[in-house]
């Protein structure tokens, strides 16, 4: 195809191809050339990547040197530049001291790397004397038309030169380089033609690739390695990628993990079933490079987020955890009131968002006991008035310390505080009435309570489960606590609950 185009170009123009200093094809040729690109990669669905290079400050040097160094400095850096490139690039001369070159079948990242080599290269050969500045621009991803790359092109270009010459500059840039980090995914097919496959699509990345080829062999590998991602293929013996994905997302330790189910089947149906099963993102086969790449990288932003979320979330729990071995009066109970306040809400109907918050809120509710001095916490008598004034301090001090994470936290940071709030007014520490009580906190005071009179404690064993009832009732009767939470409690936990 590329010759045929040069030879009707020479046969219409009379003029040459190529630039006969440095051997690249000319800009006119350049621009055809160009447009042929976009339409093969229209056809076959494929990228490239247009570059422009340009030597930086030349026409200083060409002033301080005579012209004919200024024109041996123009081949050899063509040269050069023809030595760190695939045979299928292309070379052209853009303008003056500007060269074009087009790479099929590559990415940014792909280009990126070349041009690397390239301004490294020119910087050594000529002892730092000459350098070169790059512009990137990629087709599908930046500009769809010849005339658009070649604006975006030149945008990256003076975006290098503006940066302090000597560099490469890409647009992509800062979104490639969450994928220019390592990372694990997991291919899961049991087909090892379409492992291979995946497999070759992603290898230009840094990503280490772990292969599976069944179910149960993909969750064996997620409990050994930290996985970052799956691409997940849905038929397959034995057990399909509906239930694996499942069985990913029930665990705690691998639900976060995003995962792409690749598919032959293109139905609504499939989808559904998919996404029912925990499903991040689909895509068909046979995948289309590019969109498989932006899915991944978009899937792996989101999962780096959510592994610094999660760090911070294990800080914290870790924290409350510290926090509650300091009270020897309250074993297992920030656990007991988290698991007991989700089944909770989940019984009286709640979101998922709010049964995680309370998830969260029954973790970290007593963190601010940290500022209770341990001789109160621990005492076995009862307290008197300043050492009581010290212990109601402490949902406020766990507000205080659960603050930076508001985003993370939602509602359930409002409930932290409120969990000793009572529908009368006479809790702590806000004094709150009524509808000013949010669910959350109302549901997280019912469990507390109902786990402090519960649960055996060194010096007293626990009340009997009627009399907690009682107590919970009374309470509800003064217009204390939510009637309607406490009966849910209670039924919830009723043997005859339990056996239905
Ligand atoms: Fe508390
Ligand atoms: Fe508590």
């Amino acid at each position: 195809m590329k010759e045929q185009l040069l030879k009707a170009y020479e046969e219409e123009t009379h003029a040459s191809f190529v630039d006969s200093l440095t051997g690249a094809y000319t800009h006119g040729i350049f621009q055809l050339l160009l447009e042929e690109e976009i339409k093969r990669s229209q056809r076959y669905h494929d990228s490239f990547t247009l570059v422009l290079i340009d030597i930086d400050s030349f026409s200083l040097y060409n002033k301080q040197q005579n012209p004919a160094t200024g024109d041996q400095a123009l081949k050899k850096v063509a040269e050069l530049i023809r030595e760190n490139i695939r045979d299928l690039d292309l070379i052209s001369r853009y303008s003056g001291d500007v060269f074009a070159v087009i790479l099929p079948k590559s990415n940014a990242h792909e280009a990126y790397n070349a041009m690397g080599r390239i301004r490294m290269a020119v910087e050594s050969h000529t002892r730092g004397e000459l350098t070169v500045s790059a512009g990137l621009a990629s087709y599908p991803e930046e500009a769809l038309n010849r005339e658009k790359l070649i604006l975006e092109a030149e945008d990256a270009l003076a975006q290098a030169k503006g940066g302090g010459k000597n560099t490469v500059y890409f647009k992509e840039k800062e979104k490639l380089s969450v994928v220019e980090q390592e990372f694990k995914i997991l291919i899961v097919d049991d087909d090892a033609r379409n492992v291979k496959l995946l497999g070759a699509i992603l290898a230009p990345f840094n990503h280490e690739i772990v292969k599976a080829y069944n179910g149960e062999e993909a969750l064996s590998l997620m409990k050994k390695i930290d996985i970052d991602l799956v691409l997940l293929d849905i038929m397959m013996p034995r057990m399909d990628g509906y239930e694996v994905c499942r069985r990913f997302k029930k665990s705690e330790a691998t639900r976060l993990v995003p995962i792409i189910l690749v598919t032959a089947l293109d139905d609504m149906e499939a989808r559904v079933k998919g996404i029912n099963a925990g499903a991040d993102d689909f895509i068909c086969k046979p995948p289309n490079r590019i969109e498989l790449i932006a899915r991944i990288n978009s899937l792996l932003r989101v999962n780096k987020l959510n592994k610094k979320l999660t760090s911070i979330e294990n800080i914290l729990i870790s924290m409350a955890n510290a926090v509650e071995a300091k009270d020897v009066y309250t074993k297992g109970h920030i656990q007991r009131v988290s698991n007991m306040a989700m089944a909770l809400g989940k019984r009286m109907g709640l979101s998922a968002s709010e049964i995680d918050a309370l998830r969260f809120a029954g973790i970290l509710h007593d963190i601010g006991k940290i500022a209770i001095p341990r001789e109160i916490l621990n005492k076995p008598g009862p307290l008197g008035l300043e050492e009581w004034k010290i212990v109601k301090q402490h949902p406020i001090e766990a507000y205080k310390i659960c603050l930076p994470l508001e985003k993370t936290l939602g509602p359930a940071l409002e409930a932290i505080r409120h969990h000793h709030e009572k529908l009368d007014g006479s809790g702590y520490p806000d004094g709150l009435k009524g509808e000013d009580v949010s669910v959350l906190a109302r549901i997280l005071s019912v469990v507390d309570i109902f786990d402090a009179l519960d649960t055996d404690r060194p010096y007293c064993k626990g009340m009997p489960r009627e009399k907690t009832f009682e107590i919970l009732h009374r309470e509800s009767d003064e217009g204390k606590l939510d009637a309607i939470i406490v009966e849910h409690l209670i039924e919830m936990l009723s043997p005859n609950d339990l056996q239905g």
